[in-house]
C-alpha cells in the first residue's frame, strides 16, 4: 500500500549529501526570508501609525552596493554546492571494454514498463521484478543501469539517493547503495499513465549472508515439490493452456514471454501488481478475478476466468517460490 516516505531519512551517502545539501539552502532562504519578513514588519510598525509621511531618503551607494553583492555572493555560493553535489553523484567510473565484454559492467540492470519494474542481475542471471536485494554495506556501490521498455519512467529511491529517468532506447546509470539493512520504497517519479502512482519498487538491503542466499534460492529454477496436489496440477494445466505463458516467464517450462513480470518465484515476492496490494493467496484470487478492477488499464485483461479456475491457478503460483 502506499504509505509516506521518510524522505528527510537518508540511508545512503547519496542521500545523505542531497539531504545536507537541502538543509543548507533551506537555512539560507530561511534566514533571507526571515530578514526579508522582519523589515517589512519593522516598517509596517514604524510607518502605520504617523499622520504625515516619514521623512524620505533617495539613493544610497553604500546600500546599493551592499544588497547587490549580497545576493550575488550568495547565489554563487548556492550554484556552487549545487553543481559540486550533482558532479560528485553522477560521477560513474568508466567501464574496462573486458568488463563490458563479459557484462560485468553493471551489477544491476532495471527497466521500467508500464507500470512496473523488471529488475535483472546480469553477474548472477537472476530476474525479478518490483523488489530489488542490495547488501547494506557502507563501502560498495551498486552500478545500476536504468532504461525503459515503453515511455519514459523515473526510478527514485528518496532514501538511497536521487532520481534518474528510465528513457527508451537509452541507457541512463546510476549508484545504488544502502549504508543500513533495512526496506527501501520506490516510485515512478514521471508521470507515465494512467497507473504512474502504482509503479512501486522495494529495495531491501540485507546482510551479505542473507544477501548470497537470496540469489542462490533465485538461481535455481523453481523449487517446486515434484508431486503437486491435485489442484495445484491442474492449476498448471490451466496455465499453460491459457494464454498465460503468451505473457509470462516460468523458469524451467515453456513459458518464455517477457511482456508481463518474470513468475519464476513469484511466491516469494511480497507485494502484487507494483504495491498494489500485498501478495497472499486472497489477494492473488482477487487479482486474477478481475485486474482491471484493483489497477485500471494495467496489461493484465480481465480474463473472465471462473471460480475454479481462479482456486486452480492460486494453488499453482504459490507453489512458485
Ligand atoms: Cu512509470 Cu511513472
Amino acid at each position: 500500500m502506499n504509505s509516506v516516505i521518510p524522505v528527510l531519512d537518508p540511508a545512503s551517502p547519496q542521500a545523505e549529501a542531497i539531504n545536507n545539501l537541502f538543509l543548507q539552502v533551506l537555512l539560507i532562504s530561511a534566514i533571507i526570508f526571515a530578514i526579508v519578513a522582519g523589515l517589512i514588519l519593522v516598517a509596517i510598525s514604524r510607518g502605520r501609525r504617523k499622520e504625515t509621511l516619514p521623512d524620505q531618503d533617495f539613493g544610497s551607494e553604500k546600500a546599493e552596493i551592499y544588497w547587490m553583492v549580497g545576493p550575488v555572493v550568495i547565489v554563487i555560493w548556492l550554484v556552487a554546492i549545487s553543481a559540486h553535489l550533482v558532479i560528485t553523484l553522477n560521477a560513474f567510473p568508466k567501464v574496462s571494454p573486458e568488463e563490458q565484454a563479459e557484462k560485468t559492467d553493471v551489477d544491476l540492470i532495471v527497466t521500467g514498463h508500464q507500470w512496473w519494474w523488471e529488475v535483472k542481475y546480469p553477474k548472477s542471471g537472476v530476474i525479478s521484478a518490483n523488489e530489488i536485494y542490495i547488501p547494506a554495506d557502507k563501502n560498495k556501490k551498486w552500478r545500476v543501469q536504468i532504461s525503459s521498455a515503453d515511455v519514459i519512467h523515473c526510478f527514485w529511491v528518496p532514501q538511497l539517493g536521487r532520481k534518474i529517468d528510465a528513457i527508451p532506447g537509452r541507457e541512463n546509470y546510476i549508484w545504488l547503495q544502502a549504508s543500513e539493512p533495512g526496506s527501501y520504497q520506490g516510485r515512478c517519479s514521471e508521470y507515465c499513465g494512467a497507473q504512474h502512482a502504482w509503479m512501486n519498487f522495494k529495495v531491501y538491503a540485507v546482510s551479505d549472508a542473507e544477501f548470497d542466499k537470496w540469489v542462490a534460492s533465485e538461481q535455481l529454477a523453481t523449487k517446486q515439490p515434484k508431486l503437486l496436489s491435485p489442484l495445484a496440477s491442474a492449476g498448471k494445466q490451466f496455465f499453460f493452456n491459457a494464454t498465460c505463458p503468451q505473457c509470462h516467464t516460468v523458469h524451467g517450462t515453456p513459458a518464455k514471454a517477457t511482456i508481463g513480470p518474470d513468475l519464476t518465484h513469484f511466491a516469494r515476492r511480497k507485494e502484487i501488481g507494483a504495491g498494489v496490494i500485498d501478495n497472499s493467496p486472497e489477494n492473488l484470487a482477487l487479482w486474477l478475478k478481475d485486474p482491471q478492477a484493483l489497477k485500471p488499464g494495467c496489461k493484465m485483461p480481465n480474463f473472465k476466468l471462473s471460480d475454479e479456475h481462479i482456486k486452480q491457478l492460486v494453488a499453482y503460483l504459490e507453489t512458485l517460490k
